[in-house]
């Protein structure tokens, strides 16, 4: 069942208090999109193509870019000498070579690594040994990525040119990241709109006023990028558990005896309607334009979070004057439910499939795309 409420949910819904979302909206998700210059819906390529291939590497990202994807997505770092990169994890195992290549460190964080050193890595032959059935040779010996190397895929290709959907990950680990990034934006121009807007002879919203946004977890770090880049869109990303919204069951996963993370999370929500607004009116009052909250993904697989994209939680959001993207789905199935539930955008895996689900099908398959790369 898509796209609609099993009863259950709904009941569960009306008796969390959603059913009474409040005013009218000062601003509708439309005009508040059209205003900040976000494409609606929005497709966020997550880590870049990282279905498709090594995720937030220079292969993921350019076929991204040349699907015609919205957004870059990826998830800030800084390494030991100050370079600012992109990566997900806090440390290094899953997705390079570290073990093989500094085995006395391979369980240290990646902040403690110089770029030269990040440098050295195998970040995609991983991927190869993860999905033999997505392998190819030209994954191999695929580096980290910069911030800089990053912007300049962005802007590598003259008929479209994506925005970048940046992550403060683990902000605390990194004091001091958001004027960083600020001034690493800055200085390569993509605090200002490159002059055109969205609309017929634009190539992307990479050239629009939003060309960038910010997003986190941490209200804290919120408030920094909110005081070093005033005028740039953000989004606080929600999430239930540690360090998000308060659960509804105290109970964890390991008590929980679920098989699974996916079964378990798919079981938690937010202690109350309550909570759940409260996280809505702190991303409105620290300055974000949006919220991005997790989803129930069909397959329940690892990236298989809280439902928090239930219709009445993404009214609420729209009343309040927010956009709501929403991570991380990559099925038809998902497409459908989310966007029936009335979120603005979308984190994914899959550009290319969210692309053909739009009817923005892209002209070249990704299989073209990563032979045209030499890859
Ligand atoms: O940034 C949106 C989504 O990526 C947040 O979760 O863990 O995939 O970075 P994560
Ligand atoms: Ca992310």
């Amino acid at each position: 069942m898509h796209g609609t409420f099993t009863k259950s949910a709904l009941l569960l819904t009306l008796s969390m208090g959603f059913g009474h979302a409040g005013a009218a909206p000062s601003i509708s998700p439309a005009e508040l999109a059209t205003k900040e210059g976000i494409p609606r819906p929005a497709v966020i390529a997550h880590q870049g193509a990282s279905f498709d291939a090594p995720e937030s590497t220079a292969a993921a990202y350019k076929v991204a870019r040349d699907l015609g994807a919205d957004y870059l997505e990826l998830d800030l770092q800084r390494s030991k000498d100050g370079v600012l990169f992109a990566l997900h994890d806090d440390n290094l195992q899953r997705t390079t070579d570290v073990a093989t290549k500094f085995p006395e460190r391979k369980n240290s964080p990646a902040n403690e690594f110089t770029m030269a050193e990040l440098k050295t890595l195998d970040a995609g032959s991983w991927f190869n040994s993860a999905y033999p059935e997505r392998a190819r040779p030209g994954f191999v010996g695929l580096k980290i990525q910069t911030l800089d190397e990053v912007i300049k895929i962005a802007e590598g290709n003259p008929q479209h040119k994506p925005g970048l959907y940046i992550e403060t990950k683990e902000p605390k680990l990194f004091p001091g990241i958001e004027a960083d990034l600020k001034d690493q934006l800055q200085d390569k121009g993509w605090l200002s709109s490159a002059g055109s807007k969205l609309g017929k002879s634009n190539t992307g919203v990479g050239q629009g006023k939003g060309r960038v946004i910010l997003q986190t977890f941490e209200k804290d770090s919120l408030k920094e990028l909110q005081k070093e880049m005033p005028n740039t869109p953000k989004i606080l990303l929600l999430w239930v558990g540690e360090d998000g919204m308060e659960p509804k069951s105290k109970v964890t996963f390991a008590e929980s005896g679920e098989p699974t993370k996916a079964a378990y999370y798919a079981k938690q929500e937010p202690k109350d309607a309550a909570e759940f607004e409260k996280w809505i009116d702190d991303a409105k009052n620290l300055g974000a334009i949006g919220t991005g909250p997790s989803a129930q993904r069909t397959d329940l697989n690892d990236q298989s979070y809280s439902d928090l994209v239930k219709p009445e939680m993404n009214k609420l959001t729209h009343d309040k004057g927010l956009l709501v993207h929403v991570y991380t789905v990559d099925e038809p199935v998902d497409f459908k439910k989310v966007m029936d539930a009335g979120v603005d955008g979308i984190f994914t895996n899959r550009a290319a499939e969210l692309l053909k689900y739009y009817r923005r099908a892209p002209a070249s398959s990704v299989s073209q795309l990563l032979e045209d790369h030499g890859y």
